[in-house]
């Protein structure tokens, strides 16, 4: 099928994450399958390359998506998950806001071991949007 042809998505919105000085776009972080009767969505982010992970702009930019995800969409929870070894994925949702609500049990096959499937999810109540939202967290 032509691309050109093919019509966004009202259920997922992507966004790209992007540094203000020389407009640089370092990831994308979305909200998926957004569910408007039940008021849930996924989300998922990735910062490209490892030089600019770790320096505060996956949070910066999480905060943000939380800020739409709940203030606009009105959505009563978001929810993702992490595979346990993701030490940064799980250290940046935490701070986020985000509290694990259960785990598949060595869903994971990774540098040849078994690793659980963290579920995680975020409310209005838990996110630290209202606390964090416009104060950055970067250290860069
Ligand atoms: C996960 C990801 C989006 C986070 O974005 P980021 O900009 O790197 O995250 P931040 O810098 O905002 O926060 C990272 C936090 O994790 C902490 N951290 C880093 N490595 C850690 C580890 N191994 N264990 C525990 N905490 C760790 C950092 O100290 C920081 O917390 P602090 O600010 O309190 O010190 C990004 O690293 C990424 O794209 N990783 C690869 C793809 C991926 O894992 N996507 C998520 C799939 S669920």
């Amino acid at each position: 099928m032509d691309k050109s042809k093919q019509r966004p998505d009202p259920n997922d919105v992507t966004v790209a994450i992007c540094l203000n000085l020389g407009d640089v776009m370092i990831g994308t972080m979305g909200l998926h399958r957004i569910d408007l009767v039940n008021r849930v969505a996924i989300t998922g982010s990735v910062i490209f390359k490892t030089h600019h992970r770790n320096c505060g702009y996956g949070t910066d930019a999480k905060m943000l998506l939380l800020d739409y995800a709940f203030n606009w969409l009105g959505l009563y929870k978001v929810c993702s998950s992490v595979m346990a070894f993701n030490g940064r994925s799980a250290a940046y949702s935490k701070k986020c806001g985000y509290v694990e609500e259960g785990r598949k049990r060595a869903q994971w096959f990774r540098h040849g071991k078994r690793h659980d499937d963290m579920m995680i999810l975020c409310s209005p109540s838990s996110a630290t949007t209202g606390s964090l939202f416009g104060k950055s967290t970067r250290k860069v």
